[in-house]
């Protein structure tokens, strides 16, 4: 589908596409903070000109799945064979140095192992001079998921067999998730891969979106203030996209106060008295420290500053506990410098708002 707004990653697309093209690498991670536009680049950009250049893909997200999550994506690859090249070239079976695959005209593909599935599309992308590319979003998701390490495993010899006929852009948002993935010493997909970080827009995006606005609308936008609101959003693509959209829905009103009416309404949406009201006590205190620039919640100063202003004594093992919880859950990261940081910028603005209020813990 089109898209009037889209604002193209020139760069990138053709870093990734040379890669892949001159056989540099055959498999990289993308990662970036969530609604960046991970998901957007591999469908908006890097897809149509993967196919431009012949490149069969293969796109499949972790994330939206409901259910068994290896079945599901057993199915993906299997509807992405084309059994009439089999049947064309009157195969019946497929001898690989690692495994033999015997095909019938309804052979149940996704029955088959990943390794078997993975293997019959790079043999199909070979009779074709072609080469597959599978697109691997979220992937961090199966840290969730119980006994998911075989499967990492199985798909990691797959990829590792067949890396001259499939190539895999992994992406993922969870940096907790990712480095458990990538960085662990014992994780399968370690060092396997080359990890790009995808770089949110600057100025250039929102002066392109005050463009568009004026083409479609006639009207002006101010850049700077524009730019300006972009930044508050700490440069999160889609909240700039949806800021725009409740801009257009106003009458004659201005970028400030729009913006004031844009977050208030946020706040409403999402609910943030009731995620607040559900946290335990330990929780709300960290996450009161990180509005409060503490990041060493171990320290005297920390518990100095719980004891007085909320008359609490809290114990390194609550405090423990409930950092282990938040960070699981998403609820906060640790950021690229190692510090923690809130993961919803609107729920960290809607605490720094509420911070002081009598009876907040
Ligand atoms: N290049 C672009 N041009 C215009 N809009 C974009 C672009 N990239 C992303 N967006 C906007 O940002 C939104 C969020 O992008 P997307 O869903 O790809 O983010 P993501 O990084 O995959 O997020 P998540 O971490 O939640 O998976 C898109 O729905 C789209 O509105
Ligand atoms: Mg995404």
């Amino acid at each position: 589908m089109q898209d009037i707004w889209h604002f193209p990653r020139t760069e990138l697309t053709k870093k990734l596409t040379n890669a892949i093209r001159y056989n540099i690498i055959h498999s990289f991670t993308l990662f970036a903070p969530r609604r960046i536009g991970k998901t957007y680049f591999l469908n908006y950009d890097l897809k149509p000109a993967l196919d431009e250049l012949g490149y069969k893909t293969i796109y499949f997200s972790f994330a939206d799945q409901i259910g068994n999550h290896l079945q599901q994506f057993k199915n993906s690859l299997a509807s992405n064979i084309d059994r009439t090249i089999f049947a064309k070239l009157k195969v019946k079976e497929i001898s690989f140095p690692w495994c033999k695959v015997v095909i019938s005209q309804n052979t149940p593909f996704a029955d088959l192992s990943i390794l078997e599935l993975l293997s019959i599309l790079a043999h199909e992308a070979e009779k074709r001079s072609s080469q597959i590319v599978l697109m691997l979003d979220e992937i961090q998701e199966l840290i969730y998921v119980d006994n998911a390490e075989g499967f990492v495993g199985e798909l990691r010899t797959a990829l590792d067999l067949n890396k001259n006929y499939v190539k895999v852009i992994f992406t993922g948002s969870s940096r907790y998730g990712l480095r458990k993935m990538f960085s662990d010493n014992k994780a399968p997909f370690f060092h396997f891969g080359t990890s790009l970080k995808m770089e949110p827009f600057g100025r250039e995006f929102t002066d392109f979106l005050a463009k568009t606005y004026h083409s479609i609308t006639g009207k002006h936008i101010d850049e700077e203030q524009f730019y300006q609101i972009f930044s508050k959003l700490n440069f999160v693509t889609l909240s700039i996209r949806e800021f725009l959209s409740f801009y257009m829905m106003c009458q004659d009103i201005s970028l400030e106060d729009a913006y004031k009416g844009f977050e208030a309404e946020i706040f409403d949406k999402n609910g943030y008295v009731s995620y607040w009201n559900s946290l335990i006590q330990a929780e709300k205190i960290l996450l009161l420290g990180l509005v409060n620039n503490f990041q060493n919640f171990y320290s005297e100063k920390f518990y100095d500053f719980v004891f007085h202003n909320y008359h609490i004594e809290i114990t390194q093992g609550r405090v423990q506990n409930a950092l282990n919880k938040l960070l699981k859950q998403g609820d906060i990261h640790e950021n690229d410098n190692g510090e923690y940081e809130i993961e919803d910028l609107f729920m960290k603005r809607w605490l720094e708002s509420r911070k002081d209020e009598p009876g907040i813990v």
